[in-house]
């Protein structure tokens, strides 16, 4: 796997990904964004035995601060509609992934940083991690699910506010409001995702990936995640690590899940 600007490790199933731009603080520019897409819609979809994603950000100082801005330069309404659109549809191959993603954040994580953030299943952040969207300072709005996803891990009222003051919250704030999973001490977070990760990887992988289909199904517009989770929940119903499941549970002894 050959990125410009990603720095990948594969160890134990678990996939680290590490945005490396942090000269620029880790900013999204194309070539970052076309890198995750091969990593997200192609690559890692290949990766035999793979149980889980932990995507970071490079140095000490952040996540990632956003989409970059010095590629905003001559953009026009077509230019914006074609940058929304395609950041959309990476961000929504993260969160359609069928492997957990976790963002281990240890900075920043703004703007599009902070969007990427919430496209990933469970975000552990260090203690010196800041989120916002601070893209009405630019004249703008967030144009990669800022606007929908905010609202669905910390609720109308705080992300109205978070959205038109461009103000930062701290971890612990995260945390408090439910945008954050965990906050642990800065240069941990990676570990405590691989740690999460491990512990997800020990569950059936049939049942996980549904349950990350079903639980997206709840925010789909297009379909009812209630009639989601009852198809869902019938493939998983005809799996053979269901029966697996199912038995040791009865047989008081550890389940052996193979997959299928
Ligand atoms: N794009 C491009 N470059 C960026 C960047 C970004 N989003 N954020 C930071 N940088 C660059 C800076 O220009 C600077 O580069 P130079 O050293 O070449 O001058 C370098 O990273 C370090 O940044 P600072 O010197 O500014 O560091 P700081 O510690 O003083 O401030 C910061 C840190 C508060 C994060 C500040 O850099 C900042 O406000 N960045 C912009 C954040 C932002 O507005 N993000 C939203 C972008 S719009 C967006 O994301 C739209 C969308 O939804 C798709």
């Amino acid at each position: 796997m050959e990125y410009k600007n990603l720095l990948t490790t594969y160890k134990d199933g678990i996939l680290v990904v590490t945005i490396n731009r942090p000269k620029a603080l880790n900013a999204l520019n194309k070539q970052t964004l076309s890198d995750l897409r091969q990593l997200f819609e192609k690559d890692a979809l290949n990766l035999e035995g793979l149980r889980g994603v932990v995507l970071t950000g490079a140095g000490e100082k952040a996540f990632v601060a956003g989409a970059d801005i010095t590629e905003f330069n001559g953009l026009d309404a077509q230019g914006g509609l074609d940058m929304a659109q395609n950041g959309h549809d990476i961000f929504f191959s993260i969160e359609r992934f069928h492997v957990p993603v976790i963002a281990a954040v240890g900075g920043y994580a703004l703007g599009g940083g902070c969007e990427l953030a919430m496209a990933c299943h469970i975000r552990v952040a260090s203690d010196k991690a800041l989120f916002g969207q601070p893209e009405v300072n630019l004249g703008l709005i967030p144009g990669y699910g800022g606007t929908q996803r905010l609202i669905q891990y910390i609720g109308k009222g705080r992300a109205l506010e978070l959205l038109m003051t461009a103000d930062m919250i701290d971890a612990q704030k995260a945390l408090d409001w439910g945008l954050a999973n965990h906050v642990v001490p800065h240069g941990e977070e990676i570990e405590k995702a691989i740690e999460i990760l491990k512990k997800i990887a020990k569950k059936a992988p049939l049942a996980i990936s549904k349950t990350i289909a079903t639980v997206n199904a709840y925010f789909d517009k297009e379909h009812d995640g209630f009639k989601q989770e009852v198809l869902q929940f019938a493939q998983t119903v005809k799996t053979e690590d269901f029966k697996e499941g199912a038995a040791a549970f009865l047989e008081k002894r550890k389940a052996v899940f193979q997959g299928k």
